[in-house]
């Protein structure tokens, strides 16, 4: 019988038998495919595992906290946090191509997780303990196309392990090997992983920096979160959450526009709102939000955010437009 309690019963096991007494870890990043990964592998071993955060400044409004406390509260996992947000953003510093911003961030991101890899492996030695395991959240369908579509090409060039250098060679646990997504989520919420984890959104690897349309900065980094946060806070409140694929809020950091907000003439900058439905983000369709629902958005965001005088709304599928906007 296919149940989520039996999938964890199984694989408890077989992470048991293949991990034996030596450590493992596992990098951790927000998302749905990671922590239930993560979750599983503690609920095995325990201790034996480490889990890496990767913090590159580039997250959503809370994201990061929700990763160190809700999810170690959960499941109470070793957790190893690298705040590396002033390293991704002087790497970014003067970037504005697009396809340069992703390989930087991809870059750094391999070089720090790398580093926080070798000092767990260093740890470890220093108690006589061997590391010999990574987590991956690979899923079925990763499994299957193993081509994939732009997007699924550039979560393994982020988050796999083929970059790693020869004196770090693990071998892989893949305890999500065989399962589909919704059944990815039954099995999270059968290990009590929180809810807000998983039902997540998909969210890019690259993060607000590739939402940020020009130079990615600090100061436009929390503009866009403060933006963000209120998109997401209203589309939740609505139920809209489990409609929509996903709703990437985005920056134009370049353009300015005249507004007139208060008693004065503005000259600020323009967030987009991206709402899309999908099956599988190879193709979308931009999203019929309720009117009420956009001008609330629109309303709190100019009033809130004082950088930002102008909402607009796009309304092309894909293709032609990506999801993401870089
Ligand atoms: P596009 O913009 O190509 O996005 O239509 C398709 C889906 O993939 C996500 N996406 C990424 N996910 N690393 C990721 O992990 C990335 O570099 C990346 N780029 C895009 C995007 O959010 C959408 O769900």
């Amino acid at each position: 019988d296919w149940t989520p309690g039996n999938v964890v019963a199984d694989q408890v096991e077989a992470i048991r038998a293949q991990v034996g007494t030596k450590r493992v870890i596992c990098g951790l990043s927000g998302g749905v495919d990671s922590s239930v990964a993560a979750a599983l592998v503690q609920k095995a071993v325990g201790d034996q595992l480490t889990c890496v955060f990767v913090d590159h400044g580039l997250l959503r409004a809370d994201e990061a906290e929700q990763v160190e406390r809700d999810f170690v509260a959960a499941t109470g996992v070793k957790l190893m946090v690298v705040d590396a947000r002033q390293r991704f953003l002087d790497a970014l510093a003067g970037q504005t191509d697009p396809e340069t911003k992703r390989k930087i961030i991809g870059r750094e991101f391999i070089r720090v997780f790398e580093d926080a890899a070798r000092d767990v492996v260093a740890d470890a030695g220093a108690h006589g303990e061997e590391v010999e395991f990574l987590v991956q959240g690979t899923l079925y369908p990763d499994v299957v196309e193993s081509g994939g579509g732009e997007g699924a090409a550039n979560i393994k060039s982020h988050h796999n392990v083929g970059g790693l250098p020869d004196d770090l060679q693990f071998s892989l646990i893949e305890p999500l090997r065989t399962l589909f997504k919704d059944e990815v989520r039954a099995v999270g919420l059968e290990l009590e992983v929180p809810e807000e984890i998983v039902w997540r959104q998909p969210f890019p690897g690259p993060g607000l920096g590739i939402r940020i349309i020009g130079e990615v900065t600090a100061e436009r980094l929390e503009v866009l979160r403060a933006a963000d946060k209120i998109a997401r806070e209203e589309l939740t409140r609505a139920g809209l959450d489990r409609d929509i694929w996903q709703c990437p809020v985005v920056l134009l950091a370049d353009v300015r526009s005249v507004g007139v907000q208060g008693d004065g003439r503005t000259y600020g900058h323009p967030i987009v709102l991206r709402p899309v439905s999908s099956e599988d983000a190879m193709t979308a369709d931009w999203t019929r939000l309720p009117y009420d629902v956009l001008s609330v958005i629109s309303t709190r965001i100019t009033n809130e955010v004082s950088e930002v005088n102008r909402v607009v709304l796009d309304v092309t599928s894909k293709p032609p437009g990506t999801i993401e906007w870089e």
